[in-house]
């Protein structure tokens, strides 16, 4: 019998036999998730034998429930995850104009869902633009509900914009009539719940650096306020375990197992993250560099398209592909799934079942390894054999059965 995995505490309780939704998504969303779910299911059962297994049950959004007379955000859907916890979605499609708001967006507000992870690292055997791209690994830690990004914004000629005009002619900022206008909010509390999220990873995953990136120099009340927000939360709640870099007296180490939370400027962490790579493990950003910088890093390690990425909040995650619906390649094979296993991956490390999650990893570094790719990665490329979607799925389940049965499970 199925259960549902349960929040008490600030710790989730996961039960052997977790219900958890999924929503395959539009345009190649379905397929990808046809090719992820035997590899996360053959994983967990190599992990564990019969002791663990997902029950996935599927939601309706996109495409599909417009179909069905729904919303493309059905009530229901949003109240089933929160009620599940967890859950992992394909790609949906944002209908153009008419007042459509993405579903991801939707989702993470619906659903507080204030921390984006995107783990970036170097695959062997995938072409990159660098020399040395292995040296990349990192995890980015993107701030998910604020920010420019948020998206107040007031058209240029419009009530509003002429209302928020007159608003900031009072402050002696004069804004003409042809100004769009956006707003940008960052607060402490938003600020410290993100920090919290990339210092707590952190120290979950034996990694020692974390790094705020911010424009504080031109942006003082909301960029630079990210930045002393940041450190202000180490300095309150992590003495002993992190340090704030201002607080370093000049050649002072780290040592131990203390973390070390310092900042660079976003336009220097762009350079210093192609130039000096391994300076970084972790990356707290508030949203709009964030953005910027998790595809950045993604195409320097060559995994645009199989980034995965996670939307996370207090006891609550939704895992995602992090490219759209291909509808140009939808239902062809062309797709490669990697973005949806590898977010898979992390839903299983998220539950607490790492020795699958390791062998998802493992599996899809292997297969990669060996020169076995879908047609994106293998373009233009000698001696790659390309596998259509469902193979390369069978690959990765081959792989992961051949890496033998439990060894060192999980307690
Ligand atoms: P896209 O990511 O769907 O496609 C961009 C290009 O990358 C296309 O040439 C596509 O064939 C290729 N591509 C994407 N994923 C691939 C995969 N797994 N394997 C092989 N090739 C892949 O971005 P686009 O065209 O801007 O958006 C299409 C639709 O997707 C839009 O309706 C958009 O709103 C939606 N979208 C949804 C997202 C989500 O739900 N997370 C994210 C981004 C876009």
């Amino acid at each position: 019998m199925s259960a549902k995995i349960a929040y008490r505490s600030g710790r989730l309780e996961v039960p052997d036999h977790p219900a958890i939704p999924f929503i395959p998504g539009d345009g190649i969303g379905p397929e990808v998730w046809r090719a992820a779910r035997p590899v996360l299911d053959t994983a967990v059962r190599t992990s564990y034998g019969d002791r663990r297994v997902i029950d996935w049950f599927e939601l309706p959004a996109g495409q599909k429930a417009l179909e069905r007379g729904d919303d493309l955000l059905p009530r229901s859907t949003i109240d089933a995850i929160r009620e599940h916890r967890v859950a992992i979605k394909g790609p949906t499609m944002t209908p153009i104009g008419g007042g459509h708001r993405s579903i991801n967006v939707a989702l993470r507000q619906a659903l507080i869902l204030y921390a984006n992870m995107r783990p970036v690292r170097y695959f062997e055997g995938v072409a990159s633009p660098v020399k040395d791209p292995a040296a990349l690994d990192i995890v980015i830690f993107r701030e998910n509900t604020e920010d420019v990004y948020a998206g107040i914004e007031f058209s240029a000629g419009s009530a509003e914009g002429a209302r928020i005009g007159a608003a900031l002619a009072a402050e002696g900022h004069a804004v003409s009539e042809e100004t769009g206008i956006g707003i940008k909010l960052i607060s402490r509390s938003g600020t410290r719940r993100l920090v919290r999220a990339a210092i707590e990873y952190a120290l979950a995953h034996g990694r020692r650096r974390v790094t705020l990136i911010h424009k504080g120099n031109i942006m003082k009340a909301t960029e630079g306020a990210f930045r002393a927000w940041g450190y202000e939360l180490v300095r309150e709640s992590y003495a002993g375990r992190a340090v704030a870099q201002p607080d370093l007296s000049p050649g002072e180490e780290v040592g131990g197992e203390t973390i070390l939370v310092d900042d660079r400027i976003a336009d220097a962490a762009f350079q210093d993250l192609l130039l000096y790579p391994a300076r970084f493990e972790i990356l707290a950003a508030p949203n709009l560099n964030g953005d910027y910088l998790s595809d950045a890093c993604a195409a320097q390690v060559g995994g645009l398209g199989i980034a995965p990425g996670a939307n996370i909040g207090d006891g609550l995650a939704v895992f995602e592909s992090t490219h759209g619906t291909a509808p140009d390649i939808a239902g062809r094979g062309l797709a490669n799934p990697g973005s949806m296993i590898l977010s898979g991956s992390l839903l299983l490390e998220f539950i607490g079942w790492p020795d699958a999650a390791t062998r998802v990893v493992d599996a899809f570094a292997g297969v990669l390894r060996s020169g076995r790719m879908t047609a994106d990665l293998a373009a233009g490329r000698e001696g790659i054999t390309t596998l259509d979607t469902a193979a390369f799925s069978d690959a990765l389940v081959e792989e992961i059965t051949r890496s033998g049965p439990a060894g060192a499970a999980d307690a």
